[in-house]
């Protein structure tokens, strides 16, 4: 029997390079090897934008035709909403009875988050509970594995906590989730910050081809270079980082020849924006032909939907049963 898996997304918009490397890729490969259920995270996206809601649904959707569009295929898993499956919200409620305040206060993202993020109010119920949420978006479907990054090790520790405590007080309904470590490869934006839509540094599967060869080409290179002939640090060039994933065959030649002076950055940021092409653009006219499709894109979330609620109903049954709060 085929382990399960499950992952999701808040529905930023369209995607970036950095996603596609930093979760998307290794979601498409563990496809076929894992019973996956991958979902768009609405609610939690809510915890910090709640504000302003006008652009979910046009999130969703293009995110959604960016899954496809890569390769990720709601045929190989169930893809869903999570605001789809209410019983989500149930799971969430029961969780917060028994998880202590201070799990959720002492949690890294939620201090980091509330120093950095200044110019909206997210001192929320919702914001704080932020895990709990994560934690029945995972318990639910009784997930083996979640394939996420560094950046969500807390909220899984958190996750297989209240699965414990739950386990203990009731009745073993949930299995302990674990994290599933990929090696995700990291890209850095166009100015060598972290790739992100805030910093305005990334490379969409949303931008022409014509968009991506100049945002290329206006890629910083090392400082030390002004000729061709001035020995060059690659280790320092962003282009070159962008070599590794996109070139990795050449990297050995470009670094010797940045080092030796004999190669021109404009002549190196054209190879790499050649290699992106190929890359980029097959993605982007797929995704500009399942954009034209909305009501597809509706009924693979609609099919995904139902799957998914089978599986929550059935789960919450047995998370009532374990409570005793199933008298009627
Ligand atoms: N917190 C995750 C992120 O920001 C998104 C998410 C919500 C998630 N629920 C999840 C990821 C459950 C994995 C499993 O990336
Ligand atoms: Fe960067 Fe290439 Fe220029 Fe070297 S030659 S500094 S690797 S762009």
């Amino acid at each position: 029997m085929k382990k399960t898996i499950l992952s999701g997304m808040r529905p930023t918009g369209g995607l970036h390079l950095g996603n596609y490397f930093g979760a998307l890729e290794n979601w498409i490969r563990l496809q076929d090897e894992y019973n996956c259920y991958y979902f768009v995270a609405d609610w939690h996206a809510l915890t910090t934008g709640y504000e302003d809601t006008d652009n979910y649904k046009s999130n969703i959707t293009e995110m959604i035709a960016d899954w496809i569009s890569t390769g990720l295929d709601p045929e190989r898993g169930v893809f869903f909403l999570q605001s789809s499956i209410k019983e989500h919200a149930e799971l969430n409620l029961l969780l917060s009875m028994i998880t202590p305040l201070s799990w959720l206060t002492r949690n890294p993202t939620y201090k980091d988050q509330l120093s950095q993020i200044k110019e909206k109010n997210i001192t929320t119920h919702g914001f704080l509970g932020y895990p709990c949420l994560q934690a029945a978006d995972i318990l639910m479907y009784k997930a083996d594995f979640v394939p996420v990054g560094e950046d969500q090790i807390p909220h899984l520790e958190l996750s297989r906590e209240i699965a414990r405590r739950f386990n203990f007080l009731y009745k073993k309904v949930f299995p302990e989730p674990q994290q599933l470590l990929t090696k995700a490869k990291v890209l850095p934006g166009l100015d060598g910050r972290k790739m992100s839509k805030t910093y305005g540094n990334t490379i969409a599967f949303s931008d022409t081809p014509k968009e991506v060869q100049k945002k290329v080409m206006n890629m910083v290179t090392d400082p030390a270079r002004i000729r061709k002939t001035d020995p060059g640090h690659p280790e320092v060039c962003t282009v070159f980082a962008f070599h590794k994933i996109f070139n990795g065959e050449e990297v050995p030649k470009i670094d010797s020849q940045c080092r030796a002076g004999e190669i021109g950055c404009g002549e190196c940021k054209r190879k790499l924006a050649a290699k992106i092409d190929e890359f980029h653009t097959p993605i982007y006219e797929k995704r500009l032909e399942v954009l034209k499709r909305k009501d597809h894109i509706k009924d693979i979330i609609r099919e995904g939907n139902q799957k998914a609620r089978a599986v929550a109903e059935k789960t919450m049954e047995e998370v009532r049963e374990a409570m005793k709060i199933d008298w009627i």
